[in-house]
């Protein structure tokens, strides 16, 4: 437990000349912990798991194995990007699983949100173990933990509730007992950032807002299709294209698009039009327990409604969920 406290005289990390003491830090604990053995990674395509991959690379190259799994329920290009950036652009032992049939199968036909969460969470375990299991000679497991994360295990560990089941790679089955890699784990959030620019990793990727475990799986909301999925996965493309296009990405921290599983009456090209809704969601907060809306001029918001009712397949209107958190949680599962 000791060495998951944060000492008092660790100094904050804020540029580039105290990132790169740390990683030089890092790189030398982590050859010292590892030695010529193999390490795990579950690589999600996170801040966190970016920077552990980065790190990992540097320090011990070939050695690091990343597994990245593809539930089915990431945005759109956001496997292909962990790919480019990691496989072609830093030459990663990187495994692609692709197992989107298999979430999509069981997740068929369930419309309850924890019981959703508690599929997707536990089949990335089962996928990531089953893929674990066919590689040989690993003996530890790196994990993108942060200081946060901590902070939170010591708050349940006192018996406070959680909301949501949240999803990460935590509970391995018996027979995969690695011992853990954990070089981020008393960083916060934006230390994190400014040591994955000074590792040179994509500014797009460091600053990337927040995306939880169960993907799309918590926004394309009740019993999950395939159409429907396509439509949100678009329209969430969307969103962010006319985010960046007028900078409200830099200012906005998190938003997305949220699907309900009900249609209404439209019409399109003088015929009866029967479509989902399409919710923005576009909040600020400084750490996710509470969060205001952010004001989106009307002339953005009515760009992003024509685009997303004439690019996008099933959807025929657009809505804008101005709910602060609480009484709305930031997501709608
Ligand atoms: P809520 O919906 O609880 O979300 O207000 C707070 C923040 O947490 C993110 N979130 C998750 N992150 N795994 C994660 O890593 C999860 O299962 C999960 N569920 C929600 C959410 O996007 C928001 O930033």
């Amino acid at each position: 437990m000791a060495n998951n406290i944060r000492p008092e005289t660790m100094e904050r990390i804020t540029t580039p000349e105290l990132a790169k003491a740390f990683i030089d830090e890092q790189v030398a604990a982590v050859r010292a912990q590892v030695g010529d053995k193999k390490v795990l990674l579950a690589l999600s395509g996170g801040v966190d798991s970016s920077v552990v991959a980065a790190l990992l690379i540097k320090a011990i190259g070939k050695q690091l194995v990343c597994v990245h799994v593809n539930h089915g329920l990431m945005r759109k290009n956001e496997s292909e990007g962990v790919i480019k950036t990691f496989k072609e652009g830093l030459d990663a032992n990187l495994i692609y699983v692709d197992a989107t049939d298999h979430f999509l199968g069981l997740l068929a036909g369930v419309a309850d949100p924890e019981r959703k969460r508690k599929i997707i969470g536990k089949e990335f375990i089962t996928v990531f173990a089953d893929e674990a299991r066919k590689l040989e000679g690993i003996s530890f497991l790196a994990q993108g933990t942060i200081y946060p994360d901590i902070l939170e295990s010591i708050k349940a560990a006192e018996g406070k509730k959680a909301v949501k089941s949240h999803h990460n790679v935590g509970g391995l089955p018996e027979d995969l007992q690695f011992e853990l890699v954990e070089p981020i784990k008393l960083l916060f959030k934006d230390e994190v950032r400014v040591v994955g620019e000074a590792l040179g990793l994509p500014h797009s990727m460091v600053y990337r807002q927040p995306f939880p475990g169960p993907g799309l799986g918590v926004r394309c909301l009740g019993a999950i299709t395939r159409d429907r999925l396509h439509a949100l996965r678009e329209a969430d493309a969307i969103l962010r294209e006319e985010f960046d296009n007028c900078g409200l990405s830099e200012k906005v921290w998190q938003y997305f698009i949220a699907v309900p599983d009900i249609k209404s009456v439209g019409v399109k090209d003088e015929s009866r039009y029967e479509g989902w809704p399409a919710i923005i969601r576009a909040i600020n907060t400084k750490d996710a327990m509470t969060a205001t809306i952010e004001e989106i001029p009307y002339e953005i918001l009515h760009k992003i409604t024509y685009r997303i009712t004439h690019e996008v397949e099933g959807i025929n209107r657009v809505l804008m969920d101005l709910t602060p958190k609480p009484i709305g949680t930031i997501e709608w599962e």
